[in-house]
């Protein structure tokens, strides 16, 4: 019988990671809110792409730090994820929009929340964030099941 294996980060590439997710946190423009987010993206080749909340006095338009990172990471020609750190003041876990997009192009995601001093408090599986997700697959498959 096949073993389930949870994906693991090296203790070197995820304080590498948070470190990362810590210093785009410092480039977050959050005059609204006031609350920072910083998020750092590890791609399967070992690129790193950061990104941090970017409020608009039209609230509308804000984008989270989370999908900063994979804009980013995306228009570069990178989709396939390993794992993304996300910091902020209180280790907040990433809102659901942002885990429907992550979910888009990397379901089974390692997701660190780690808070601005760098502690870690949480990971696991994008998967634990948005059990059931709906996906590019499951589009698919509705698609050919018919109407
Ligand atoms: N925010 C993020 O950057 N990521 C999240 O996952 C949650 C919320 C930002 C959006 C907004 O600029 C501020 O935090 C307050 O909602």
């Amino acid at each position: 019988m096949a073993e389930l294996i949870t994906p693991v980060l090296p203790d070197d590439l995820r304080r590498r990671l948070v470190e990362a997710a810590v210093a785009a946190r410092q480039r977050a423009y959050s005059p609204y809110s006031g609350y920072a987010v910083g998020a750092a993206l590890l791609t399967a080749p070992g690129t790193l792409y950061t990104g941090c909340n970017i409020e608009i006095a039209s609230y509308g338009a804000t984008v989270c730090a989370e999908r900063t990172a994979v804009f980013k990471a995306v228009s570069e020609g990178e989709s396939d994820f390993r794992a993304i750190a996300v910091a902020t003041s209180n280790g907040a876990a990433p809102c659901g929009i942002c885990r429907q997009v992550l979910f888009e192009f990397a379901p089974s995601l390692i997701v660190i929340v780690a808070n601005a001093q760098g502690e870690v408090l949480w990971e696991g599986t994008l998967s634990d964030l948005l059990p059931l997700g709906f996906g590019p697959q499951k589009l698919a498959e509705g698609q050919r099941a018919g109407s």
